[in-house]
């Protein structure tokens, strides 16, 4: 029998009239992160700056999504989708990002990602296609295991 701890099957949601706002280096670590990305991800504002974003990835998103948001960032300058973030308690909460750059005088020197909440049924609709992504691409798959 396998137990499993901590609030790893635990939403929070995000409220509807906030936006989850952070900004990265080039290479991916926080330079800013607002109130509301500090409070829907656990972390203090203090704790996420100078770490890389990966801190809030959630085991459940397939390694394709990012790197797709990483292409698209380097080629169009921008990508937006779904994301499912991980909180410092190890629950969770569901996202959709826009991702763009932060330019000064014309030169790229940040990203910025804003994002809102998703319905009920996108949460629904892009667990499954992860999960399908994820088991497409040989990556471990969700499993959840009662005792
Ligand atoms: C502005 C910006 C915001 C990002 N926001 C997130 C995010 O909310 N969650 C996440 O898992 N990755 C986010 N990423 C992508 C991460 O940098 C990273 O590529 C991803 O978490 C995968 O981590 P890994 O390459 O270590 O597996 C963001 C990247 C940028 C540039």
């Amino acid at each position: 029998m396998e137990f499993l701890s901590g609030n790893f099957l635990c939403e929070t949601i995000v409220p509807k009239e906030e936006l989850i706002v952070s900004r990265t280096d080039l290479k991916g670590n926080i330079t800013y992160a607002n109130e509301t990305f500090a409070e829907i991800s656990g972390y203090t504002a203090d704790e996420l700056i100078g770490k890389p974003h990966n801190i809030v990835r959630h085991p459940d998103m397939p390694k394709s999504i990012f790197k797709e948001l990483w292409k698209d960032l380097d080629i169009k300058g921008s990508w937006s989708g779904v994301v499912k973030n991980k909180r410092k308690d190890e629950g969770f909460y569901w996202v959709y990002a826009e991702v763009s750059g932060v330019y000064k005088d014309g030169v790229l020197i940040e990203y910025k990602s804003i994002r809102t909440p998703i319905s009920f049924d996108d949460k629904v609709k892009y667990q499954l296609l992860y999960d399908q992504l994820k088991k497409d691409a040989n990556e471990t798959t969700r499993r959840i295991i009662y005792s």
